[in-house]
């Protein structure tokens, strides 16, 4: 499927265009980071990066629960953009594509990105995480072995990973570096680390161009509502309870996805094959100082609701299991070498955040529907309070 319309003439231009100037071919397109990242290729105004924006770019998705071709609805009809509906595990569809399309760069995106739903169903995480990349690794060794001299020097294989794939901090420790040993504790983050390891030996074993880069949480405008940020907002919202698990006292780096998709533009034109570059916000927090700052921000924001205080809808439920308890990154390799440098606050990114769920209550309302409303039951119907 191919999104876009347009007339055949449409097409010819469209198809000149393509010819002319290779695009990059990215996964998991529809999904929070992938069509933030999306948005902005073709935004002007930020300057980082600029220079790799004239390229199209091919977005390749599944449409998973997690996939929202919503996200992207400003962009049909752009013949510069390209929308192909389909599952990075099937080989032959991605080597097809690789072929018809001739990407210069490919930025895998595409993921089961929930450590919860990875705690009640790993099945999914090992098949698109593991086998998924690996698919997509082998089908661009196949591709990048096909093409000329100069264009294989400059194809480049970014693969998005975690942060967790290192595990868990105690409160001193320090943050994690490039070099940190990989322990990860949850089916979503063993998967992550497996998939890495996979894009590490494709470079080490066969040359390909890969890039691998691990960064922590993200938040920002389009997150699907099962995340620690967007849940808080959506449910703060409408006055339901606020499920804080544990004693609430884990603690995470922020990253806001602006961000994230400038570091990643960034590594795309600057990064050196083989390496791995940490990317982080500098905002460590625990989840109950997320969770009240989200509250403030409401309060002040909806002085007439009769949620407020909205602190008082906290509950400190059950705890995940297997929970890590600290995440940090380190991201001076980054900073040093590619001149990037998160320019968000955790102050401003997240009143830009809770302000971007009030004013899109449309663009909630049409993602919480019944598959979201039996999560919810799944995941949380168990967990009584603390
Ligand atoms: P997301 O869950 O919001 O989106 C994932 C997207 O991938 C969806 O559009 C989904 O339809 C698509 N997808 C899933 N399986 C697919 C398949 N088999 N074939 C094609 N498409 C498929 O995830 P996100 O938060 O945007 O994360 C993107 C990437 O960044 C993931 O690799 C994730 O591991 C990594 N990451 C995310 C965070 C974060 O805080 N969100 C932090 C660190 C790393
Ligand atoms: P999450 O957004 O799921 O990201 P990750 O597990 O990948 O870090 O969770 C962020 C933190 O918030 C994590 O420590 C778990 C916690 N959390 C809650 O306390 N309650 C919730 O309802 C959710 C979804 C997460």
């Amino acid at each position: 499927m191919h999104g876009g319309g347009g007339t055949s003439s449409d097409h010819k231009e469209k198809f000149a265009f393509m010819k002319q100037q290779p695009p990059i071919l990215i996964t998991g397109g529809a999904g929070f980071i992938g069509s933030n990242f999306v948005l902005e290729w073709f935004d002007s105004g930020r300057s980082a990066g600029s220079e790799a924006r004239s390229n199209p770019l091919v977005n390749v998705d599944k449409l998973t629960y997690a996939g929202n071709p919503r996200n992207l609805e400003r962009l049909s009809g752009r013949p510069d953009y390209r929308f192909v509906h389909a599952d990075i595990c099937d080989r032959p569809r991605m080597e097809r594509l690789l072929q018809e399309e001739r990407p210069r760069a490919i930025l895998h995106f595409a993921a089961e990105s929930h450590v919860d739903r990875s705690i009640m169903g790993p099945d999914a995480f090992v098949e698109t995480n593991v086998r998924g990349t690996f698919v997509l690794l082998d089908a661009a060794r196949a591709y990048w072995a096909s093409l000329g001299d100069e264009e294989r020097k400059s194809f480049r294989f970014i693969h998005v990973s975690t942060d967790e794939v290192y595990g868990s901090l105690g409160p001193d420790d320090p943050a994690f570096t490039e070099t940190t040993a990989y322990a990860p504790n949850s089916p979503y983050s063993a998967t992550k680390a497996g998939s890495d390891h996979l894009v590490r030996s494709y470079f080490h074993t066969y040359g390909l161009p890969t890039i691998i880069t691990n960064c922590s949480n993200n938040y920002g405008p389009l997150q699907f509502p099962e995340k620690l940020i967007p849940l808080m907002i959506t449910h703060a919202v409408a006055g339901k309870p606020l499920p804080i698990y544990g004693d609430g006292l884990n603690v995470r780096d922020w990253l806001y996805v602006t961000d994230h998709c400038e570091a990643l533009r960034m590594v795309l034109e600057r990064g050196r094959p083989g390496e791995t570059y940490n990317i982080g916000g500098r905002n460590e927090r625990s989840n109950r100082e997320v969770v009240e700052a989200i509250c403030e921000i409401l309060d002040e924001l909806r002085p007439g609701s009769s949620y407020r205080p909205h602190r008082q809808l906290m509950q400190f439920v059950k705890d995940r299991p297997g929970h890590d308890r600290r995440y940090a990154i380190n991201a001076a390799k980054l900073e040093q070498e590619i001149g990037w440098r998160a320019r968000e606050t955790f102050a401003t990114g997240l009143r830009k955040t809770v302000q971007w769920y009030l004013d899109h209550a449309g663009w909630v309302e049409d993602v919480v529907t019944g598959g979201y409303q039996q999560w919810i039951q799944q995941n949380y119907g168990e967990r009584s309070r603390a």
